[in-house]
């Protein structure tokens, strides 16, 4: 089937790499990305795509209930795939009512506009809901989440997304939408923010800075390189059941500690610094509150259901993340430019 696609945060680290995944490969699609372009969006992601004929934007804040309408009225979309989101757990902390507006109301929103244009002719249509691992809270040192894991989210970001999940099922459960879910674990990749802990890091090493991590550095998170995820997010959208939602993780887990030391091993390889040189940035700093100490995730579902598996190992993923922000030097210093410093003076400093 030719679908018209509605993708929400297009222009985000992960919606870039599901906008290019799906425009590239359904040239019959037509691929309509909604993003407000708050700070974490930015149309430059998409430079290499955004002549292509079946590629469209429409800037709107999905909070706007009536601009959501207009865009669904205009395009009549037979899915949805949404991303759009306030993405980062410390800015939550700092200011949860922005959480509660996108990724709450922004979600309703949506799901109100996609039952407008459908009418209950839910033949041939998907509304496809991008959440994540945090909604299940923390795990201790042993054990994964499953699908079937209890939600029991800890932070106002986490909170927020629980709450967009639950809506996006009651509006299966009593209305017959035909909706499916992915929740994934930490993405890594090129256009992900510098606020995040990989690219910040990335960041500051290129620059001699301090790298922070928070508390003893023993928080453990799965990670995955983000076009891996975009092929999942494809996957489950196309051949997913009804209803159901996937768990999608890197069979990758490290401890922050461990991991920006690989990070600074392998940036001081591609620097033509002296081994160690990076590692002597590192500085711990306060701890984020309600720090969530692990997260795991069983993929096995979408593994033995789908088919799915990451197609690269971390090694092969973070030297190309590297090669991506010393390529990409402009971008990085255009988003650290501006309210970027003054973010991170709060956060680190404040
Ligand atoms: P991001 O912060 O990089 O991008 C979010 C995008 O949404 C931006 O383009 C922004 O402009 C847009 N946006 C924000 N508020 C909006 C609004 N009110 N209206 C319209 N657009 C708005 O986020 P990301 O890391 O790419 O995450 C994308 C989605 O994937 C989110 O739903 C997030 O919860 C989920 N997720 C992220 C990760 C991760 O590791 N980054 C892992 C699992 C799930
Ligand atoms: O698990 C999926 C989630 O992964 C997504 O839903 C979120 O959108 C995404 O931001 C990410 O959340 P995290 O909080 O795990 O990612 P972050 O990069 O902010 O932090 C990763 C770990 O590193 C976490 O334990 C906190 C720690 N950290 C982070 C920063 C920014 C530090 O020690 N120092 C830092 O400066």
């Amino acid at each position: 089937m030719k679908h018209t696609l509605i993708i929400t945060g297009g222009a985000g680290f992960i919606g870039s790499h599901v906008v290019r995944e799906l425009v590239t490969k359904y040239p019959d699609y037509t691929i309509v990305n909604v993003d407000a372009l708050t700070y974490a969006g930015n149309l430059e992601n998409l430079k290499d795509i955004d002549h292509l004929p079946n590629y469209h934007f429409e800037k709107v804040d999905i909070c706007d209930a009536q601009a959501v309408n207009r865009v669904f009225e205009k395009y009549q979309p037979t899915g949805v795939i949404h991303l759009a989101a306030e993405s980062h757990v410390d800015r939550s902390i700092a200011d949860p009512l922005a959480f509660v507006m996108t990724n709450v109301i922004g979600t309703v929103n949506l799901l109100n506009a996609a039952r407008e244009v459908w009418k209950g002719n839910y033949e041939g249509k998907r509304f496809h809901h991008v959440s994540t691992d945090e909604v299940f809270g923390a795990l201790g040192s042993e054990g994964f989440f499953t699908e079937d894991t209890k939600y029991d989210p800890h932070s106002p970001y986490s909170a927020s997304k629980a709450s967009s999940d639950h809506f996006v099922r009651a509006y299966h459960d009593t209305y017959g939408m035909p909706i499916i879910m992915t929740n994934c674990s930490n993405n890594y990749g090129p256009n992900h923010f510098p606020e995040k802990l990989i690219p910040l890091c990335i960041h500051n090493i290129i620059n001699n800075k301090p790298l922070p991590i928070y508390g003893d550095g023993k928080y453990t998170r799965d990670w995955l390189f983000v076009i891996d995820h975009a092929k999942a997010i494809d996957l489950v959208f196309h051949e997913g059941k009804n209803g159901a939602s996937y768990n999608v993780g890197g069979f990758n887990e490290w401890t922050n500690i461990d991991l920006v030391k690989e990070l600074c091993k392998q940036m001081d390889a591609k620097l033509g610094r002296e081994p160690g040189t990076s590692e002597q940035l590192i500085t711990f700093v306060k701890d984020r509150p309600g720090h969530d100490l692990r997260y795991a995730i069983d993929a096995n579902k979408i593994n033995k259901e789908l088919g799915w598996y990451p197609s690269v190992t971390f090694e092969q993923g973070l030297a190309k993340t590297i090669d991506w922000f010393m390529d990409n030097q402009d971008w990085l210093n255009n988003v650290t430019s501006g309210d970027y410093q003054k973010y991170y003076n709060k956060q680190y400093q404040g």
